[in-house]
């Protein structure tokens, strides 16, 4: 190997992928998955080779000596995929993927690149590197969070219909003579899930038990990790009158877990 080969290099080209985690909901029109070559000076189109490719080694997008190359993109990602040539100097090897689904939940996504060398009469060309790494997450937002109350029986009971991944719920009270809130112990709850096996999205149903007397009103806070979003709705309690929604109808049970809500900060006082 020539001195050539080594400084016409990616000398700031970190050893190891930079690794990622991108997130994006179903219905969005499209999504980044954002990589950067490091390079001492502007990348020659001309010596450019990268691709892009998934966990099943199927091919997203193919770059080769200042071409696109989509006789080698897997006919899944065909219409779906788009570069930023004019980015690519600047090293930005980001692609920009469509229509993202729950079929592309927990995919990962690979970009490799190399630079040939065409400075000098023979052209090498440097080791191919695995640039980044991008681990695709799609959610769905969880749909009509919505709490009733059965005055008579005195529970509570939250819905939330068809979202992704699974969410974490918690309920939250606020006392009736002092204001305060707190949270329910998530032992004095219970939570079903249901997971449709068709389309893998969850519903949930909770129920509390409302002391008489004690809660000026009740909320129920559903979390979607992948959003990093809350949804709530808050019942206030002795007002209004709604009525106990159906549990959601066709639902094809997959299987139903018991879950209880995760951490809680201020645990509501015993009774
Ligand atoms: C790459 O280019 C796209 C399109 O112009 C832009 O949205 C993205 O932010 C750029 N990424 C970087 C790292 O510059
Ligand atoms: C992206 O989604 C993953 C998986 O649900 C989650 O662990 C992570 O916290 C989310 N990232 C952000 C920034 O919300
Ligand atoms: C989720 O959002 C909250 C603010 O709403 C933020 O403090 C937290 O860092 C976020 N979590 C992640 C994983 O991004
Ligand atoms: C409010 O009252 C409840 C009992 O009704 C008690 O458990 C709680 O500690 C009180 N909170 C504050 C902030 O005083």
């Amino acid at each position: 190997m020539s001195a050539e080969f080594v400084t016409g290099f990616l000398l700031l080209v970190p050893a190891a992928a930079v690794v990622l985690d991108v997130n994006a909901t179903v219905g969005q029109p499209w999504v980044i998955l954002p990589c950067t070559l490091m390079t001492e000076t502007p990348t020659r189109l001309e010596d450019l080779l990268l691709y892009w490719q998934d966990d099943r080694q199927h091919v997203l997008y193919s770059y080769k000596k200042g071409n696109e190359m989509p006789e080698h993109v897997n006919r899944r990602y065909r219409d779906r995929i788009t570069a930023f040539p004019l980015g690519m100097t600047a090293g930005n090897i980001s692609v920009k993927l469509k229509n993202s689904a729950l079929e592309d939940e927990g995919r990962v996504f690979q970009a490799f690149a190399a630079l040939y060398n065409s400075r000098g009469a023979r052209r090498y060309s440097s080791d191919l590197r695995e640039i980044c790494q991008i681990t695709l997450h799609v959610a769905v937002p969880y749909s009509s969070v919505s709490v009733a109350v059965n005055e008579e029986a005195r529970t509570a009971v939250c819905t939330a219909q068809r979202g992704f991944p699974e969410a974490s719920l918690r309920w939250r009270a606020q006392d009736l003579h002092n204001n305060s809130q707190c949270f329910i112990d998530p032992k004095d709850v219970k939570t079903t899930t249901v997971q449709n096996s068709q389309d893998r999205l969850y519903s949930l149903n909770s129920t509390i038990n409302i002391p008489g007397g004690r809660y000026r009103s009740v909320s129920c806070l559903i979390h979607n990790p992948t959003l990093n979003v809350t949804d709530s709705d808050t019942y206030v309690l002795n007002k209004g009158e709604r009525s106990l929604p159906d549990w959601p109808a066709g639902l094809t049970a997959a299987f139903v877990l018991l879950v209880s809500a995760l951490q809680q900060l201020i645990r509501c006082g015993s009774s």
